[in-house]
């Protein structure tokens, strides 16, 4: 009815306006003008009902959060080669700048919704930029050096990799190895074997693809533990190197420790709160060389390395800088700095604890230490306050001995 009246709507009031322009004594002069205005508000109004209603239609039918069907689609989203697409608006046809902003406020989970609708917004939704953000807010907090090299190198392989050594041509071999990347091999058997080419393999140097393969815990990476093995009181306010991969299911990480002497690695479950990114490139097993030693002053935190005996990795304990036992330990008489040893003090043990402190020689910095009470290795200094609160968070609620 409304559709009917709309392309009519001007004329009836062209029709009105010819009656009100003979001067009638008995209606005031401003009744047909005031009727106009009415009018006119009227037809603005149906108007703007008729749209509402049609877009309400539209979003009616998007309400499932599946993937639409395709006619329907291909309707909203102008799939290519959309039969009277020519007529239709797709989001695509937004300009740039408004469409970009629409597509950055997605979460991750929606872009990739969003990526199975069309071909144009395929490649809108998986492009780089997009994901810059979602990459770093979610791992940017554990996510290293050591692992973006170690995807990088797998990114690498993967593209030089080949399923199986047989005489196939070179282009089927080129789509198999970005595939690849991105299935498992047995999903990929599969879909050879069902002779189906799958549509749209994700390009595996792509941060999307980079931050499915770790959603999905299928990268693992290395990363650093602290407090391991759920708080073993041998391990408090130590951070240790671990393979570490994602379970979205628990929204944990799985931490496989290295072999600790004869123990066989370990695994555990850990929260997002004990994992960081590795803080230096230095392996477990290497002494790490400090750059920091001569600036060292009272009251600096720092982190030092420690190994209970020479076939173990070494782990970083948190401690802070003393006075020597010869200072007076004022601020304006101190002369530690002077000294060739640091005094590291390790306040969460009891004074008198073989744990408590430990002396390290800045000059001729080497490991130093014993079987009896481990090895010390190389000092890294924390400037950062916030890599400091997290180690005082961790803070043990009772001193140890
Ligand atoms: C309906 O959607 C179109 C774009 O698809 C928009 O321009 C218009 O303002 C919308 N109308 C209403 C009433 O929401
Ligand atoms: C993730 O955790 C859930 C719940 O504990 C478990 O059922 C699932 O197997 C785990 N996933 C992986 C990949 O280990």
């Amino acid at each position: 009815m409304i559709l009917w009246l709309k392309p009519f709507l001007p004329f009836l009031l062209l029709l009105i306006k010819p009656l009100s322009s003979k001067p009638l004594t008995f209606i005031p002069r401003w009744v047909p003008e005031l009727l106009l205005v009415a009018l006119l508000l009227c037809q603005e109004s149906i108007l703007h009902a008729f749209d509402w209603i049609q877009n309400w239609s539209i979003s009616i039918t998007q309400i499932p959060y599946s993937v639409p069907a395709m006619p329907f689609s291909n309707w909203l989203f102008g799939e290519d080669g959309a039969a009277d697409s020519a007529s239709k608006m797709s989001i695509l046809d937004l300009p740039e700048l408004p469409l970009e902003l629409i597509l950055g406020k997605f979460s991750p989970a929606e872009l990739c919704r969003m990526a199975c609708v069309s071909r144009g917004l395929r490649d809108r939704c998986r492009s780089d930029h997009l994901w810059v953000r979602h990459m770093s807010d979610k791992w940017g907090k554990v996510l290293g050096e050591a692992a973006i090299r170690e995807w990088e190198l797998r990114v690498a392989s993967r593209i030089c990799f080949s399923v199986d050594g047989d005489g196939e041509g070179v282009e089927l071999k080129g789509w198999r190895m970005k595939l690849s990347s991105v299935w498992p091999l047995s999903w990929l058997k599969n879909r050879m074997e069902g002779g189906r080419k799958p549509k749209s393999p994700l390009p595996a140097d792509s941060l999307i693809s980079f931050y499915q393969a770790l959603e999905s815990g299928r990268f693992s990476f290395p990363a650093q533990i602290f407090n391991r093995e759920n708080g073993h009181t041998g391990f408090l306010l130590s951070c240790y190197d671990a393979e570490i991969s994602y379970n979205s299911s628990t929204n944990k990480f799985y931490a496989r420790y290295p072999p600790h002497g004869k123990r066989s690695s370990i695994i555990e479950e850990v929260p997002w709160d004990r994992v960081r990114a590795t803080s230096v490139t230095t392996s477990a097993h290497e002494f790490h060389i400090s750059d920091c030693l001569s600036d060292l002053r009272p009251g600096d935190h720092i982190e030092i390395q420690w190994r209970k005996n020479k076939g173990f990795p070494y782990g970083w304990w948190y401690g802070v800088v003393g006075h020597s036992e010869t200072c007076d330990k004022s601020e304006r008489h101190c002369c530690c700095h002077r000294h060739e040893t640091i005094a590291v003090e390790f306040n969460h043990y009891v004074p008198g604890s073989r744990w408590r402190t430990a002396t390290i020689n800045w000059k001729e910095h080497r490991e130093e230490g014993n079987e009896n009470d481990g090895f010390y290795g190389g000092i890294r200094k924390l400037q950062n306050k916030e890599e400091i609160s997290r180690w005082i968070q961790l803070w043990p609620s009772r001193v140890l001995e």
